[in-house]
């Protein structure tokens, strides 16, 4: 993250967070909390790095935005303006990045299970591909196109079966997860769909998982892939002119801000790697297949441009714990409550001498599963104070539901010393 996104500035005997050079206490009082606060600077910086630092090797080469990780309308508009590309997986992510302005010709649609509404959508909106994941949907996407007197642009979506090394919920390149055709099955769907006469194919598509932080497995996963894609021109006289190699890429949750009155996470953040170590690793091994390359990262462009505003409720001790109650909960932000997932959790004010406590950070649901922090070392604060939880551009906002009939957040976006709202509240009336 940019030094200037998120940033403590000092006052007399407290510093006060920002977020570029909006002050975080000044959103809160203005639109309530919880809040979903996102930086603009910072959106573009990430995306304006990946895209660089990839079309160095080509500048045919492109990231696609993957829309699931944050698809609020204002923040794709941004990016359409920068010329991203879009990785979408529903029909309504379709019409939204189309509504935006992404250009058709760079969006791409994965996912196992599209209906037939949707692909019929995906065909008319002359995409750049559709990324099949199963025999059935090829014979699915060459029966609709056929209807439509057009050809079906298609990647396949194959499963090298390479361990991506992290949460079991958010690897999907193993043999045993749901998505894509295995990589030994795969030259059999080339032979049919080249067989199709509905079909054009354009490449190949592969992800591996999420939050990675090991090099080595995404170059293993592009090794594979361009095995294969050599193999398939050799073998079987398939050309394929582009590969879609993914995303993926980790970002840095721990010590997100640092500040001498902050503790430190003790977990390393030297495993997360910068854009350009993965592409200097990577895209020699791509650029040997002779294919044109887009990446589709999500977490990577969004999550560290966007902070979870609330408002401390309670404070309570049970004599073995001490618990921090805040008004934002798993259906705000359910990463901690399904992956165990680390947030950074830090108070929008410090005050010079304030002492430190263990704490659980817990949301208002009543489940015991929701959590935003376990025992976890942080600046003590009281009732009525505010919080941020760092780092959740990314996969916040879209996963938020109305659980015990909550309303989901607003969302702001912040510009230099100018912001906006760019999602009203929802209101009970909207949800009852
Ligand atoms: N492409 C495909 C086909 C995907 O399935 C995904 C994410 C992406 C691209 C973007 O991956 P990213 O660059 O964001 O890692 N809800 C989970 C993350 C689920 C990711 C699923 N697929 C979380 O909060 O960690």
């Amino acid at each position: 993250m940019n030094d200037t996104t998120y940033s403590y500035r000092d006052l007399s005997g407290h510093s006060k967070l920002y977020c570029e050079d909006v002050s975080l206490a000044k959103l809160a009082s203005e639109f309530g909390t919880p809040l979903y606060v996102y930086s603009q600077a910072q959106l573009l910086d990430n995306f304006r790095s990946f895209n660089q630092s990839i079309s160095k090797s080509s500048k045919k080469n492109y990231v696609s935005y993957a829309v699931k990780a944050n698809s609020n309308p204002e923040l794709l508009k941004l990016l359409a303006s920068e010329g991203a590309g879009a990785s979408v997986v529903s029909g309504a992510e379709l019409l939204i990045a189309l509504r935006c302005g992404i250009d058709p010709k760079k969006i791409t649609f994965d996912g196992p299970g599209k209906t037939d509404e949707e692909i019929t959508f995906a065909l008319n909106s002359n995409i750049f591909a559709i990324d099949v994941e199963s025999l059935q949907e090829l014979h699915v996407v060459n029966d609709i196109a056929g209807k439509l007197s057009i050809k079906g642009p298609i990647c396949i979506r194959v499963n090298p079966h390479v361990d991506a090394k992290t949460h079991p919920y958010i690897s999907t390149g193993l043999s045993e997860n749901k998505f894509g055709i295995a990589i030994d099955d795969s030259s059999e769907a080339y032979r049919i769909a080249n067989s199709l006469p509905n079909i054009e194919i354009i490449g190949i598509h592969c992800h591996i998982g999420s939050q990675i932080t090991d090099l080595s497995v995404f170059k293993e996963a592009a090794e594979s892939i361009v095995k294969f894609v050599i193999m398939l021109k050799e073998e079987e006289h398939i050309s394929l002119k582009h590969i879609n190699f993914g995303g993926g890429q980790a970002v840095e949750y721990h010590n997100a801000i640092r500040h001498p009155l902050l503790p430190e996470s003790s977990e390393a953040n030297s495993k997360i790697l910068s854009f350009e170590d993965i592409t200097k690793a990577v895209m020699p091994i791509l650029m040997e297949s002779g294919c044109t390359i887009n990446v589709e990262p999500g977490r990577s462009i969004v999550a560290n441009s966007g902070v979870l505003i609330s408002k401390v409720l309670y404070t309570k001790s049970n004599g073995k714990k001490n618990f921090v109650i805040i008004d934002a909960g798993m259906n705000d932000l359910i990463r901690p409550s399904l992956y165990h997932a680390y947030h950074q959790i830090v108070p929008l004010s410090l005050q010079i001498n304030s002492s430190q406590n263990i704490v659980d950070v817990v949301g208002p649901i009543c489940e015991t599963g929701d959590f935003l922090a376990q025992d976890r070392e942080m600046p003590v604060v009281d009732r009525g104070d505010h919080l941020s939880i760092m780092c959740t551009g990314a996969y916040g906002y879209v996963l938020a539901s109305n659980y015990n009939l909550r309303a989901k957040a607003a969302e702001i976006l912040v510009d230099g010393n100018s912001y906006k709202i760019i999602r009203e509240r929802e209101q009970i009336e909207d949800i009852i």
